[in-house]
């Protein structure tokens, strides 16, 4: 009886699940609350976890129960997608070896110490013999994985399913030169607002009371999930019922601690809107890291960075910071809060700049992977990537190609997914206004719930049932583009910068 047989899969996928919650619980404790003492043996708990998880689902009787369920071919609907997703995870988690395996876990944390003292000493020297051994380990796990252009299509597939290397390739050959020129006209622009103001202490306390304010604003469900502070915010969930999200308050900086909480309040919005029926199954989780950017960008960038949002918000800031805002207006916030300025460092990048540096990783990595670079030629290309694209000469490998962790961790193929977000996002947005005529006149209004609803409906429901490029197509009638952010870019900063 299929029927029998996919309550049993069912059961046994919900295990699985349940062990990859508990795993990201306690890594949730790791950066939020554990002594500094527990980590030796948080990592030994983590490491038997994890093991545990995959021999779970790797084990023959998964393996038979998701064969003959997806071979019978009875099957139809969710049912059949959420044996087919199974199918997907099952076929990938057995292709690499255990002996791959162990051998990566080993250059992992050799490749990140190494990456730890390299970037301390800014000497990329220090760190090409690792990053060599990840480019190698990484066209073996291609090799396992399995491809049919490029070794690149392998990796990315892991983070962004179903998009390619030359699919990429024509979205960011069109955007990087485009966005470059306007970044670089907007940095020659006469309009330069005076910023001197930002320069002050903001209070702590009052930042993070403002944080729960407008999260609760836009839905975050406080009664499933809770916000903390931690040295790099994350969301992380366990459950549609608990989805935590993290902070950092820096008191020099009046908007960093209030954005990202609305970034990670985007993701966990996402993550609390999948189907109730949908939990413990591959069908409850979110679609692509992509997609998932999206969501953050577009409470973020689309939402937190709008005049319309500003329009309500500003009063509230005011009286938050007393004698500190006295005089400011709603246009002053919004030209604040998005100040262009080219930079070394992606994580401080802004909105216009930000993909760039994403770019510049993208073209470095694939051509890393597709042994036209090779990997001593690294810093050499990247400080020539960011003279091209953002006019800066970088003074040395800590501020240049030293400053991310990816590539330590094999991380190849996961820096796309955060400009993709930015393109997702703002092509979601063009059928939003579309079918929400009010939705800037709400969101002056503090009126989030028909935005919110939208995603729910369009893509948070959605669950795994498409991949990203479908979902896309499906809800926009375009395949994934750069146009639409090309557009929203030049629409939001051309008369910032009285360049229209
Ligand atoms: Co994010």
């Amino acid at each position: 009886m299929s029927s029998e047989k996919l309550e049993t899969l069912k059961a046994r996928l919900g295990e699985v699940s349940d062990i990859h919650s508990a795993i990201s619980l306690l890594h949730w404790d790791q950066e939020v609350m554990m002594p500094p003492k527990a980590a030796p043996g948080r990592g030994q708990q983590l490491a038997t976890l994890s093991g545990l998880a995959h021999r779970l689902f790797t084990s023959p009787e998964i393996g038979e129960l998701l064969h003959d369920l997806h071979e019978g071919g009875t099957l139809t609907g969710d049912d059949a997608k959420l044996v087919s997703e199974g199918l997907h995870d099952y076929t990938l988690a057995t292709k690499l070896p255990e002996t791959f395996v162990q051998k990566l876990a080993i250059a992992q944390s050799s490749a990140y110490e190494a990456w730890v003292k390299a970037r301390a000493a800014s000497s990329f020297a220090d760190f090409q013999p690792h990053l060599q051994g990840m480019v190698d380990l990484m066209l073996e796990k291609a090799d396992h994985l399995g491809y049919e252009n490029s070794p690149y299509d392998a990796l990315l597939d892991e983070y962004e399913r179903g998009m390619t290397a030359d699919y990429l390739g024509g979205l960011f050959g069109d955007l990087a030169p485009r966005q470059s020129a306007l970044v670089d006209r907007i940095v020659n622009a006469p309009n330069q607002p005076d910023l001197a103001w930002l320069d002050q202490e903001w209070d702590p306390d009052a930042q993070w009371k403002l944080s729960v304010k407008i999260l609760k604003e836009m839905g975050y469900d406080f009664e499933a999930g809770r916000q903390d502070k931690s040295v790099h915010p994350f969301s992380t969930n366990f459950d549609i019922t608990d989805v935590r999200i993290t902070t950092r308050i820096n008191p020099r900086d009046l908007f960093s601690g209030l954005m990202g909480s609305m970034h990670e309040g985007g993701h966990a919005l996402y993550e609390q809107g999948l189907r109730e029926s949908d939990r413990r199954t591959p069908l409850g989780q979110s679609i692509s890291l992509g997609i998932h950017e999206s969501q953050s960008l577009t409470w973020e960038n689309i939402v937190g960075q709008s005049l319309p949002f500003w329009k309500r918000q500003t009063a509230r800031l005011i009286k938050a910071y007393p004698g500190q805002l006295d005089g400011k207006t709603p246009e002053d916030l919004y030209r604040a809060v998005n100040r262009v300025q080219p930079s070394f460092i992606r994580v401080e990048a802004d909105e216009c700049t930000y993909n760039l540096h994403v770019i510049l990783r993208y073209e470095i990595e694939r051509a890393l992977i597709e042994g036209q670079m090779k990997v001593s030629e690294v810093p050499e290309a990247w400080n020539a990537k960011v003279k091209q694209y953002l006019g800066l000469d970088v003074p040395n490998d800590a501020m240049g190609c030293l400053q991310d962790i990816h590539w330590s961790h094999g991380s190849i193929g996961y820096f796309p997914t955060y400009a993709l977000g930015n393109l997702y996002g703002t092509q979601f947005l063009e059928a939003i206004e579309v079918a929400l005529p009010n939705l800037w006149s709400d969101i002056e209004a503090g009126r989030f719930a028909p935005l919110l609803g939208w995603l729910r409906t369009n893509i948070h429901q959605v669950g795994r049932r498409m991949t990203a490029s479908e979902l896309i197509t499906h809800v926009t009638g375009k395949a994934p583009s750069a146009e639409p952010f090309m557009k929203y870019l030049e629409e939001k900063y051309l008369p910032l910068y009285g360049l229209a």
